[in-house]
């Protein structure tokens, strides 16, 4: 690839969205949670949940997520998983009262090596990160592998060939087909329900995958 100035900004960003860091990791986050809220939003209205389950945001970035999560669960526990530095130490500051009161814990670390034991969580979600995980496999036998006999989680990802024509995601990005994320999660022991949100941002709609435990191996 020719190196000029609009490719190692492209690159920049690329990684920069892959794994938030430093002055520029925490403009990154700000642009998530403005531009990801709609779609965080609905994916946690994909698990239905009652508001004492314990739930994680896999890949949490700038954490929305963790906010809304923490918003929709009176009694429950929240958990954080992000292999950025940054982007733990973020969330941190901005959820001191919910740490310290025990309803958030933070984890840094991946979806292909979560932090928690077999059937830990009633619900997880996990959007626009499925890019960056170099062994899709591995990440959704983990996916799985938290996940009650009951629970729900949601992987969002925007569309793939809408994502294939943004510049930035040639630095970076893993752009699978969605049936190939179904298939593995599938693999993994998990059905898959393929809802969409109208992202105003992207001329094609973000894809919801509403994953339940399989009842073959529930
Ligand atoms: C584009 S941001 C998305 C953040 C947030 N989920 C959202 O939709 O706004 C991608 C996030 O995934 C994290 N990430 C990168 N690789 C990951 C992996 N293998 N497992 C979990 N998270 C990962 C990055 O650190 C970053 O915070």
């Amino acid at each position: 690839m020719r190196f000029s100035p609009r490719t190692a900004w492209l690159r920049t960003v690329g990684k920069q969205l892959g794994h938030p860091s430093g002055p520029l990791g925490a403009v990154v986050a700000r642009v998530l949670n403005r531009g990801n809220r709609g779609p965080i939003a609905a994916a946690i209205a994909e698990l239905e949940l009652t508001g004492t389950e314990t739930v994680a945001d896999v890949g949490f970035g700038g954490g929305i997520g963790l906010d809304l999560l923490l918003a929709g669960l009176g009694g429950g526990l929240v958990h954080g998983v992000d292999p950025s530095t940054a982007m733990i130490e973020r969330a941190r500051k901005a959820h001191a009262s919910a740490l310290t009161a025990g309803r958030l814990t933070l984890h840094e670390g991946t979806m292909e090596q979560l932090p928690f034991g077999d059937g830990a969580l009633d619900g997880w979600i996990t959007l626009n990160t499925v890019y960056f995980a170099p062994d899709l496999a591995a990440a959704a036998h983990g996916l799985r592998r938290v996940l009650t006999p009951t629970g729900r989680g949601v992987v969002g990802i925007a569309d793939p060939d809408w994502m294939g024509r943004q510049a930035f995601t040639q630095h970076g990005f893993r752009l699978r087909p969605v049936d190939d994320i179904i298939a593995a999660l599938e693999v993994a022991g998990l059905e898959v329900e393929r809802r969409t949100f109208d992202d105003p941002r992207a001329t094609e709609p973000f894809n919801l995958l509403v994953c339940r435990v399989a009842s073959r191996t529930g």
